[in-house]
């Protein structure tokens, strides 16, 4: 099951913390959104699960993390200043703005009106000033992707790892777009992050790499929880490429608002490092590559083969975080019917995503022994570095279970009378499992292990 709707997934998260409008006190800032304390939890354990799974688990990938403020040069170099644009109409009834390829029937979303203006190329990229003087030429741009401070630091971080080709790089960041329409509530937005990763390859090895990361990355993304019926492969028509792009395939999850793009895999050929490199003529670089009169690097390589510098291509996996957390929030989002008139929305989570692991709940908040007991648990499984344990002591176990339900916190234990007297329960707790609602009985010293084995 997923969600019904879009909306159910925003009252969620906005009832329990994960996702809210921001600055909502004052009438909210469109396109913008602010993550709480769950919200945090859920995006940080999926960036981590990339981190681990593109950086750790591999030996020819390195990290980095690049600034947002960006060199202007690095934008025009990059094809951005010309071509980063949508094509947007003015509806003249009403004033409203709109991307072109998001009207239904060439009408105004707004009013109905067909009565708009010829579409128009609007650059996308925000621009702030930077230092004391008024000017308009001193401008840096806020990133619209974060691969462009990998390709610029391409030199450095080759002079000081010495990595081989192929080797990729990988970045998680926030990029910002001046999105002319945001909509979906996380899905487009104007201030976003970016889980890319630029995997530099020999020319000619380029289109085996490409196949690899599709298919890498299509996994990942099943690991992550999403059902593969929800999840499509789409080659992008021609007609439809970035300005720097060969090849690209897009990753498509079914939203509640349908199937769109998650993630896109393109084959940027040596577009970006050519066009950032000085003395062009020194290498054989493709067609597309933009003369350069400014860049002070050769963005090359030694290719161990030939013995030769060479510009190597790229192959970019480029995911969205938002979208990623929108797409697992829709996937997990449960209603089940329990009987006697009574449902439970729970959000099915993969434990790793979970914002909190296990709630540990005494039956009884004012008595002492049993306080005491929960507490102990807590601090104990806390310690073993798996994530957020809570401590829940509402006094209400069934308040407290249909909240973590809700959250998706994947295992409720619980400390009653028996755990805390002598007996045959002496010193253990019961489990309470989120998706079967089964309840067990297990001793106290038993719990680390279970904890780290069934949920991790
Ligand atoms: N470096 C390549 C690049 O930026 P892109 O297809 O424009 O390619 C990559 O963006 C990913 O970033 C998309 O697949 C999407 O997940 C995410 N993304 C792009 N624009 C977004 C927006 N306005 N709001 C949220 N996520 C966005």
């Amino acid at each position: 099951m997923t969600a019904k709707n879009l909306d159910e997934i925003v009252a969620l998260a906005k009832r329990r913390g994960f996702i809210f409008q921001s600055g909502e006190i004052y009438g909210g800032l469109q396109g913008v959104y602010d993550y709480g304390p769950l919200g945090v939890e859920l995006k940080n354990n999926l960036k981590a699960a990339w981190w681990q799974s593109n950086v750790y688990e591999r030996d020819d990938m390195v990290g980095l993390d690049t600034a947002i403020l960006s060199h202007r040069a690095v934008f025009q170099y990059s094809g951005h200043e010309d071509t980063f644009a949508d094509m947007m109409v003015d509806c003249r009834e009403c004033k409203h703005r709109w991307r072109v390829d998001h009207l239904k029937n060439g009408k105004c979303e707004h009013c109905g009106s067909d009565n708009l203006t010829e579409p128009r190329a609007f650059n996308m990229m925000f621009k702030t000033r930077m230092g004391p003087v008024e000017d308009q030429d001193v401008f840096a741009y806020l990133r619209p992707e974060t691969a462009q401070g990998i390709f610029t630091q391409f030199k450095n971080i080759v002079d000081a790892t010495s990595m081989k080709l192929p080797f990729g790089v990988a970045q998680i960041g926030k990029a910002f777009r001046n999105e002319i329409t945001p909509r979906n509530f996380i899905f487009r937005v104007r201030e976003f992050e970016q889980m890319e990763i630029e995997f530099f390859v020999k020319p000619g090895e380029d289109d085996t790499w490409h196949e690899k990361w599709v298919e890498w990355r299509y996994e990942w993304w099943k690991q992550q929880g999403l059902s593969e019926t929800r999840l499509k492969l789409l080659t992008q028509p021609t007609e439809e490429l970035a300005h720097y792009a060969k090849k690209t395939v897009d990753i498509l999850y079914e939203y509640p608002h349908g199937f769109e793009e998650l993630e896109g895999i393109a084959n940027r050929t040596d577009y970006d490092l050519g066009s950032h490199t000085r003395s062009q003529s020194d290498f054989n670089l493709s067609a597309k590559v933009k003369p350069n009169t400014d860049s002070t690097a050769k963005l090359a390589i030694l290719d161990l083969q030939s013995n030769k510098f060479i510009v190597p291509y790229v192959i970019e996996p480029s995911a969205g975080v938002d979208r990623g957390v929108l797409a697992v929030l829709n996937e997990a989002y449960t209603e089940e019917v329990l009987g006697e008139g009574k449902s439970r929305v729970v959000l099915k989570l993969k434990p790793h995503l979970a914002p909190v692991k296990v709630a540990v709940v005494p039956l009884a908040r004012n008595n002492p022994a049993i306080v005491e007991k929960a507490q102990e648990i807590r601090k104990i499984l806390q310690r073993l570095g798996l994530g957020r344990i809570s401590y829940e002591d509402t006094g209400n176990i069934g308040k407290s279970y249909r909240r973590h339900d809700e959250i998706g916190t994947p295992l409720c234990i619980t400390v009653d009378f028996d755990t805390v007297t002598e007996g045959p329960q002496y010193h253990t707790v019961t489990l309470r499992d989120r998706d079967t609602m089964q309840q067990t009985r297990l001793p106290i010293e038993q719990l680390s292990a279970y904890v780290r084995e069934v949920l991790f």
